[in-house]
C-alpha cells in the first residue's frame, strides 16, 4: 500500500491525489503552507506551525475551513494512516477552484491538503563539514509589497535565489533585503556567533519568522548564551566567528564558507555544534 494524501477530508492514494487546474493555488500561487516534522511519532512544534499557518491565511484573507484543533487531528490521522514516525509533513491550503480571473470571491472555497513523506534536505556529511552558501542578486521580497512573514504558495522569490545558488555551485543562497542588509536564505534563517553572542536578523529585515529560529533562540537563552536580533551586513557575516542556518527541514546546519570566504576557522564552531546537539535532544523528547 502506497502513501495516502489527504485532500478535503478524504485520503487518496498518492497517484490519485489531484487538484483542479482551476485551483487558484495553481493558477496564481494563491494559498499558504507549512512544513512540519515528526520525530519518533511526535509532531514537533505543531501548535507553533498551526499559529503561523492560520496567521498566513488571515493575512491573505483566506479562510481555513477548520479550527486549529480539527486540522491538528487531520494531520495526526494522515500520519498514522501512513504509519510514519519520522516524517516531513506538508500542509497546503489553497484558495480552491475558481475562474480564470483573479477574483478570490469566485472560488468555491479553500482546499486543504496534507502530504506526509520523508525528507533529506542536505547530505549528512555537510552537518559535519559545514555548508557553503553564496549571496545572490535576487533581493528578498520587500515586506511592504509581499511580506515574507506570510508563508504563501508563491515562492518565486526564493526559487529565483535558489537558481542563482545552484548556478554558483551552492545548495543555499543568502538573500539580502532592499536595504542591502542580511535577510535570510531561501528556506532557512541565518545566525552568526560573535564574541560568544548569537546574532540573527530581526523580523523587520523581511524574513519568515522561522519556528526553528525561535526554538534555537530559546535553547541558547536557556544555556546562558546572549541572543540579539539585530540587522547584519555581509561584512558582519564575513567576520563572524561562526555561522549556521535553521529550518524545519535543515534543522541546524553549520555554514563555513560564504561567497568563497572562510567563516571563522572554516569548520563548524563550538556554539553551533552545541546548539545543534541541544536541538536534536529537544526533537527526541518534545512535541
Ligand atoms: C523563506 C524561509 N525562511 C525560513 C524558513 C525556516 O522556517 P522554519 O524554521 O519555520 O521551518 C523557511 C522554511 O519554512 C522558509 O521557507
Amino acid at each position: 500500500m502506497g502513501l495516502k494524501v489527504y485532500i478535503d477530508g478524504t485520503l487518496y492514494e498518492k497517484d490519485q491525489a489531484k487538484v483542479s487546474v482551476f485551483d487558484h493555488g495553481l493558477l496564481y500561487g494563491d494559498g499558504v503552507f507549512e512544513g512540519i516534522r515528526a520525530y519518533a511519532g511526535r509532531i514537533f512544534q505543531l501548535d507553533a506551525h498551526m499559529e503561523r499557518l492560520f496567521n498566513s491565511a488571515k493575512a491573505i484573507a483566506l479562510k481555513i475551513p477548520f479550527s486549529q484543533q480539527e486540522l491538528k487531528q487531520a494531520i495526526r490521522n494522515t500520519l498514522d494512516t501512513n504509519g510514519l514516525k519520522d516524517a516531513y509533513i506538508r500542509v497546503v491550503v489553497t484558495r480552491g477552484v475558481g475562474t480564470l480571473g483573479l477574483d478570490p470571491n469566485k472560488c468555491s472555497g479553500s482546499s486543504v491538503i496534507i502530504i506526509t513523506d520523508t525528507i533529506t534536505l542536505y547530505p549528512d556529511e555537510l552537518y559535519e563539514k559545514g555548508l557553503e552558501i553564496v549571496t545572490v542578486a535576487t533581493m528578498r521580497n520587500h515586506p511592504a509589497a509581499l511580506s515574507p512573514r506570510i508563508k504563501s504558495l508563491n515562492y518565486l522569490n526564493n526559487i529565483l535565489a535558489k537558481i542563482e545558488a545552484i548556478n554558483a555551485g551552492c545548495l543555499e543562497a543568502l538573500m539580502l533585503n532592499v536595504d542591502g542588509l542580511v535577510a535570510e536564505c531561501t528556506g532557512d534563517n541565518i545566525f552568526i556567533v560573535r564574541n560568544g553572542a548569537l546574532l540573527t536578523p530581526p523580523e523587520t529585515a523581511g524574513i519568515l519568522k522561522g519556528i526553528t529560529r525561535d526554538v534555537v533562540m530559546d535553547i541558547a537563552r536557556k544555556e546562558g548564551i546572549e541572543v540579539r536580533e539585530e540587522n547584519l551586513t555581509k561584512s558582519d557575516l564575513f567576520t563572524a566567528d561562526e555561522c549556521f542556518l535553521t529550518g524545519t527541514a535543515a534543522e541546524v546546519i553549520p555554514v563555513v564558507k560564504i561567497d568563497q570566504r572562510q567563516i571563522g576557522p572554516g569548520t563548524p564552531g563550538p556554539i553551533t555544534q552545541r546548539l545543534r546537539g541541544l536541538f536534536k535532544e529537544l526533537t527526541e523528547k518534545e512535541e
